[in-house]
Order: structure tokens, then sequence, then C-alpha cells
């Protein structure tokens, strides 16, 4: 397949997934998310290979959630490393890398969303923090343990997890995993802070 093609079925793949949350939980924001990947403007051209593609391509393959294999035919294509609260997150809890496909400085363009992806390595733990944004989550692969307010389980892949503004949210994972991210709402970048941590107190 062309790499243009293989971009298409992924951003295809992911907006399905939007499109069915808009349906389910009646939010505009989902489906409106949807339709932006749909229009496009992400360039089908390789990306610097992130430090983390083995294991993101490992996590895909072996999970069964309907959009994986179309991401990882198109892994090659998505702009890792280019988490837009990058600048505020000290460097012990890096523990992630992110891909921003989606928002007011693109690479699609949208004003009033951001979107992307979001993998966090095995055993590992990145504590609370909240935003002003709106935000879902939805399981691509792997394992987690969430925090999302006062409701803190393991979640299966597929699973959609969703932040009202300023709700405290926390991963940790055993094996890996792999999400993608939706904010909506009020999307500014300052209000990203990391909150005092229970689980880190008790570590
Ligand atoms: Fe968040």
């Amino acid at each position: 397949m062309l790499e243009r093609e293989l971009l298409d079925a992924a951003l295809a793949a992911l907006a399905n997934i939007y499109r069915a949350e808009g349906v389910t939980f009646q939010r505009p924001e989902a489906e409106a998310t949807g339709e932006a990947l749909l229009r496009g403007g992400l360039v089908p051209a390789q990306q610097p290979q992130c430090s983390d593609d083995a294991a993101i391509r490992a996590l895909l393959l072996a999970s069964p959630h309907p959009a994986a294999q179309a991401l990882l035919a198109a892994q090659h294509l998505i702009p890792w490393d280019t988490n837009p609260v990058g600048d505020v997150v000290p460097e012990e809890l890096k523990v992630y890398t992110v891909s921003t496909l989606m928002g007011p400085e693109g690479p699609i363009y949208a004003p009033n969303l951001r979107c992307g992806l979001y993998y966090q390595r095995p055993g590992s733990y990145y504590p609370l923090h909240d935003h002003d944004a709106d935000e879902t989550y939805v399981i691509l692969a792997g394992d987690t343990l969430w925090t999302a307010g006062d409701d803190r389980r393991e979640r299966e892949i597929g699973e959609m997890i969703h932040h009202p503004s300023h709700m405290p949210h926390a991963f940790g994972t055993q094996g890996g995993v792999l999400a993608m991210w939706r904010w909506s709402g009020d999307v500014n970048l300052e209000s990203y802070r990391f909150l005092p941590d229970p689980a880190l107190a008790s570590a």
C-alpha cells in the first residue's frame, strides 16, 4: 500500500472510535474529532524512529483492538515524541512517548481540540495530574491500572475513560500500555499541572 493509504487507514480507524464515542455518550466533540481526522492534514512521510518503536509495535501486534493493525502498518508515519506539554514534565516522569495528531498547532488543524496517541513503558507510573481540558482516553493495547478521580482499577483494551475538566488522573502499567487521548473544551496547555499523589507517598 502507498503510505498515503496506510496513514488514511490508520486515521479512519481512530475516527471510527471517536464516532462511536460521540454516538454512545452524546459527545459532539468526539464526532468533531473523528471528522477532523478524516479531513486529513497529516503528511504521509517517514517519521524519525522513536526510542519506543519496538515496544509499541509489539503491543499493537498482540492487541485485539480493531484499530491496532492499521496503526501498526502506519507506525513509521506517526509523529511520536511530540508531547504538547513535554516542557512541563520533569525528566524523571518521562516514562512515556506522546504523539500529537491534532491541535491548534497542527499537524491536523483543530482550534478547539487536541488528540493523539500515548505510550507508557512497562513497570512505570505516571502520577496524578490535571488540566482545564476535558479528556477522553481509549485503551488500544497493553494493560493499565488507571486512576480517574476516586476510581482506581484495571482497564481493558477498548475501554473509554473520560476525565471532566480538572479530574485528577494517573496511570500505572506492568507490561506497557498504548492509548489514544483527546482534549476538548478549554485546550490551553498552561493549566497542565502535577498534583500531590498518595500513591507516591505510600510507595
Ligand atoms: Fe490528562
